[in-house]
This record gives C-alpha cells, sequence and structure tokens, in this order.
C-alpha cells in the first residue's frame, strides 16, 4: 500500500526529531528481519592472487612492529575490518630470519598454516612447531610471537575474532617489552601433556577457560578424517568434526569453533587438500560463505525456512538454494 506523502507538518517533526539524534522505531522497522540478513557476502579470494600478493609483500614490506599480514576485507562490508559479521582473516608470511615481536590482544586467534614447516608460534613461553594443514590456537590476552629460522619462507591464515570484541567494546592490546617472550617451557609442550586421547595429565591442576593444547596437527586430523569417510555425518554439514578441548568440554578456541568440513554458519574456508566446490564458488583459495536461514526445526507456524540454505552469489547477488557440496577424499 502506497503510503500517503507526508505532510509539512510530519517533515518539520522528523527534521526537528533527527537533529536532536532521535529516531521513531517506525522508521526503523526493516531493520527488524524476519531472519538474519547478513551484508557479509559470500566471496572468495584466489590462491593465485592471494600468493601472488604475499609474495611481493615479502619484497615491499618490512617485518617492523606489525606483523606481514594481508588482511581479506569481505567486499559486503563497506570498508570494516572483518572476513565475516564476527571474524578477519588475514595471510601472513614470515621470510626465514624473520621475528614478528611478540605482544598480546583480546581477541582469541586461530593460525592454520598453508606453507613451509619448521617455523614457530611462541604462546606464553612455549614453542608451537608449524607443518602445513596445523591449526595452532593463540588464547585471548596470551603473549605470542612469531619465528621463522628455516631457509624457506612460512605462510599461514590467521583468523581472529576482532569484529567480535570490537562490538562489545573490548579491544585490548599490548607489545612486550622485549622483542620475544622468555621461553618457559619446553617446545610443543602443550602436546606433551594434552594431546594423547583418552590420557589426561593427572598432576596438571591448572583448568584454563580455553584449550590447553595448542597444536592440533593435521597429521592426526587427515589420519581422524580418513577414518570417517564412510560415516553419512550431519544432514547439513557433512562429516564436520569440530576441535573440542576435553580438558574443557569447549571449542578448541570459544569464539571461532574449528571444524573441518562444509560450514553453514558465517565461515571463513580454505582447502588443505584434494578438490570441489561449494555453493560460493570456491576453488583453491580462501572464501567465505553466509548463512541465511535459522538452522533450527520450527514450530509448525512459523515462517522460517528449512531445508537447504539460501546463499548470495558473489558474482550476481542472487539467492541460491543448492546445498554446499565438497568432494570426499
Ligand atoms: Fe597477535
Amino acid at each position: 500500500m502506497t503510503r500517503p506523502a507526508a505532510t509539512a507538518a510530519e517533515t518539520d517533526f522528523h527534521e526537528r526529531m533527527h537533529a536532536a539524534h532521535m529516531y521513531g522505531l517506525w522508521e526503523l522497522a526493516s531493520q527488524m528481519t524476519r531472519h538474519p540478513e547478513p551484508k557479509a557476502i559470500p566471496y572468495m579470494w584466489k590462491a593465485s592472487v592471494l600468493d601472488a600478493m604475499v609474495r611481493e609483500a615479502g619484497e615491499a614490506v618490512p617485518v617492523g612492529e606489525e606483523r606481514r599480514a594481508l588482511q581479506l576485507f569481505n567486499p559486503g562490508l563497506d570498508g570494516r575490518w572483518a572476513t565475516t559479521n564476527t571474524m578477519i582473516a588475514a595471510v601472513q608470511l614470515l621470510l626465514p630470519g624473520e621475528v614478528a615481536r611478540a605482544h598480546r590482544h583480546t581477541p582469541t586467534a586461530i593460525r592454520f598454516i598453508m606453507e613451509g614447516a619448521g617455523g614457530y608460534t611462541a604462546v606464553d613461553g612455549e614453542r608451537v612447531y608449524m607443518a602445513p594443514g596445523d591449526l595452532i590456537l593463540t588464547p585471548s590476552w596470551a603473549w605470542h610471537d612469531h619465528g621463522n629460522e628455516t631457509d624457506k619462507p612460512v605462510v599461514w591464515m590467521d583468523g581472529l575474532d576482532v569484529p567480535l570484541v570490537q562490538a562489545l567494546n573490548a579491544m585490548f592490546f599490548q607489545f612486550y617489552t622485549e622483542p620475544q617472550v622468555p621461553l618457559s617451557k619446553p617446545n610443543n609442550a602443550s602436546v606433551q601433556l594434552h594431546g594423547h586421547v583418552s590420557m589426561r595429565p593427572t598432576w596438571v591442576k591448572e583448568r584454563p577457560l580455553s584449550s590447553p593444547l595448542l597444536l592440533y596437527s593435521w597429521e592426526k586430523t587427515w589420519q581422524s578424517l580418513g577414518e570417517l569417510r564412510d560415516v553419512a555425518g550431519d544432514d547439513y554439514d557433512g562429516v564436520a568434526p569440530a576441535r573440542d578441548s576435553r580438558r574443557t568440554a569447549t571449542p578448541a578456541a570459544p569464539s571461532t569453533t574449528s571444524s573441518r568440513g562444509p560450514e553453514r554458519r558465517s565461515s571463513t574456508a580454505r582447502a588443505s587438500r584434494g578438490s570441489g566446490g561449494t555453493s560460493s564458488r570456491s576453488r583453491p583459495g580462501l572464501c567465505t560463505s553466509t548463512p541465511t536461514c535459522p538452522r533450527v526445526t520450527p514450530p509448525s507456524s512459523s515462517r522460517f525456512r528449512t531445508g537447504p540454505c539460501s546463499r548470495r552469489s558473489a558474482s550476481t547477488g542472487r539467492k541460491s538454494s543448492r546445498r554446499t557440496e565438497v568432494t570426499r577424499r
């Protein structure tokens, strides 16, 4: 129904109300949506472009106060420092002999190693050595630095809940007084203590809020996925085991939920091995996906959709109802 033109009195009232920093709820009704309508769009940063930019960054930008990390800005978020609504993904390069100086921050970080073995992330005095496919955790407010003592570049994907922390107005950041935090634990100590299925170090009494295991190795992940290859898995997510901490019964990184497989939630993904595709058209590279329907069992009167989640095409903006399909190998 066409709304009648505003009268002069209505227009005058609205102008004075806005000048006083007030808006009527009747003006904001369109923001009360029946279901989430994310602004982030499915998008893929092609490996060919990423690789070239990362290599060039190694020549053009020294590691200084800040890391040499290329931040992936979602084209749908109007220049926000965000890859999805709650996460920022980045690709970081550390050349042979380089050190990325120690700092800490309230956002939680994960590292997904893309290239190069033998670099390390040091977390609270423990060096965690990295190999392709590994997942490394850096809990909120933990001191951490990175080093590459090999003769080859090391590249990894960073994932941090920066947009979420910013929305909570909880961003804190601090440099350490020295380039690196002194080592206080053996290398890969968390793996020695907590990396064994069904065995728990009874003498360790600490109960951290985040996972005490800092390294989830690709080798063990690949073995687990292989043993699950014939399992049907979830109707929507397929075979996507999450990395939970056995000690805390919480996700390995609470605000990020790391898993292997296709995601229906807002996510950033990178294929580690094999080939396949998603409805957001991923090929080798990094891609985001954006859900637009709630994953709930609705009451019969609900107007929520069920079934395959619609996704907007990155290239056309049109919605697609194709299910995510990933080749299992
Ligand atoms: Fe950091």
